[in-house]
């Protein structure tokens, strides 16, 4: 085709070029090598040519090139070793099978989830700032507690976890989120997802109704799924879940899914009167209230709301994780049950969920007994605050509409935006924002729009991203 420019080689993709398509060369060479690789036609670890060399193959500026390098490094899908040249990363990509069926998805929730083990993207949800673990004094904790174990008879621990953890975080508790339990009641679990299943089997929900929230946590409503529960989708106004409307919709309900300290996603706090509302109706239904204090207290303005735990009489199992606060590759987690379901969930959980290994546990009591845990909270709550900030300011010229939601900052768009594509077409410039129609069950209700995570700057700042994110919108939306 006059104009169009084939090339094929052994560590570039087949490319075709097209001159007149009103799309940047540069675009369009950077979307076939993330497609090249993220389809496993390109091998992790490879090099690939440089810019110099595919310049000239393709009949292009080296410029060009160099352009769409850079934007496949910010997406993490090449790294750039100086001199030693450019190479795939060498980070797994799911490979295409060989045995003749067709290809599928290796990882599990590929779908949903758009990588596993990789540096958080821009506007990632659900990832802590990369830059502001505190790696220094948590190896030092890690490593005594590591040797220390080793040094330990061999044994089984208690499927509980931990007992130091399980005291520091009774204190912790009672003082950042006002909740008054024992030792006992506090089970470590492999983050909120662990605990979550944990529930599910010792309270024996298979078959029954759990309202959810709508919008909420779509991988919370899956989970429910899996385990055979029917999640009934609750609306969630100004004031949080709409409990009369629970009652309305699922009056038979054995239990509610509730973030009453910041919805998940759209932030605001459960009032006080739906918090009275939702344990009078436990408390008469003998229903369970699976509290997801998954942010703690993160919270950016003000004070943060006590834990609904806190209030109750014998009907919340309270799930707190350190997957926002500390890190999500610690899989930890812990549920707090009422006095009276300790004996019965600790019997669950040496049956079905065990806790993991000590060591972690142990590091992470420690890392909260010595005031290192409350002074990382401080320090995020400052960081991300001010990145709040950055992104507003970047964001507000080209969306004006953008606002804020707890850690995040929310961009509604007109109906029928094709948020999900805007979502998979931004990877390729190393940004993960979340499409927010996917946070709705009920079809009637969902609306569109971007779900950006402010936790992690960009080295450059949220400008250029800023810039990317309205081009996506108008070309994909
Ligand atoms: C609403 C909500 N709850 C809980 C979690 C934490 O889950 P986990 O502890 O399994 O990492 C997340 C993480 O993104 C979340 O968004």
């Amino acid at each position: 085709m006059p104009g169009n420019n084939k090339i094929n080689g052994p560590s570039v993709p087949a490319m075709t070029l097209l001159r007149h398509s009103g799309r940047s060369l540069s675009d369009q060479i950077r979307e076939e090598f993330a497609q090249a690789i993220g389809e496993g036609r390109m091998s992790p670890g490879s090099r690939v040519p440089s810019c110099r060399d595919l310049a000239a193959q393709l009949g292009v500026a080296r410029g060009t090139v160099r352009a769409a390098y850079d934007m496949l490094v910010d997406s993490q899908l090449l790294v750039a070793k100086g001199a030693a040249g450019t190479w795939v990363s060498d980070i797994p990509q799911p490979q295409a099978r060989n045995d003749g069926q067709e290809a599928t998805a290796i990882a599990p929730l590929a779908a949903i989830v758009h990588a596993f083990d990789r540096p958080p993207l821009t506007f990632q949800m659900g990832v802590p700032a990369d830059d502001a673990f505190p790696a220094k004094v948590w190896s030092r904790i890690l490593t005594r507690h590591a040797r220390e174990m080793v040094s330990k008879p061999i044994g089984y621990s208690d499927p509980r976890g931990s007992r130091a953890l399980r005291q520091q975080l009774v204190s912790y508790l009672s003082m950042a989120r006002g909740m008054r339990c024992q030792e006992s009641q506090v089970i470590i679990t492999n983050g909120y997802a662990g605990a979550l299943g944990l529930i599910c089997l010792a309270l024996g929900l298979r078959g029954q109704r759990v309202w959810t929230e709508d919008p909420g946590y779509l991988l919370a409503r899956r989970a429910l799924e899996m385990a055979g529960v029917e999640a009934v989708a609750i609306p969630v106004d100004e004031q949080g879940l709409c409990v009369e409307e629970g009652m309305r919709l699922a009056a038979d309900a054995a239990a509610v899914l509730v973030t009453p300290g910041q919805q998940a996603p759209l932030g605001m706090t459960l009032s006080l009167e739906r918090r009275a509302a939702l344990l009078a109706w436990a408390e008469r239904r003998a229903g369970w209230i699976i509290e997801d204090d998954y942010l703690g207290e993160l919270q950016l303005q003000g004070r943060a709301a006590p834990a609904l735990a806190a209030l109750d009489g014998g009907r919340v199992l309270h799930i707190g994780t350190f997957s926002k606060n500390l890190s999500p590759s610690l899989r930890l987690g812990y549920l707090v049950v009422p006095a009276a379901q300790a004996a019965h969930f600790g019997e669950a959980a040496a049956l079905l969920a065990p806790a993991s290994s000590f060591v972690l546990h142990n590091a992470v009591a420690e890392f909260l007994h010595e005031g290192h845990f409350m002074r990382h909270l401080r320090r995020m709550k400052r960081l991300y605050s001010e990145r709040l900030l950055a992104m507003l300011a970047a964001l507000h010229p080209f969306f004006p509409q953008a606002s804020r939601a707890a850690l995040a900052v929310i961009i509604v768009l007109p109906a029928g935006t094709q948020d999900t594509r805007i979502a998979q077409k931004a990877l390729a410039y190393g940004m993960a924002p979340t499409p927010l129609s996917v946070w709705y069950q009920d079809e009637k209700r969902c609306r569109c729009g971007l779900v950006l995570s402010v936790t992690n700057m960009p080295s450059g700042g949220f400008v250029k991203s800023a810039q990317r994110l309205k081009a996506l919108v108008d070309e994909w939306g």
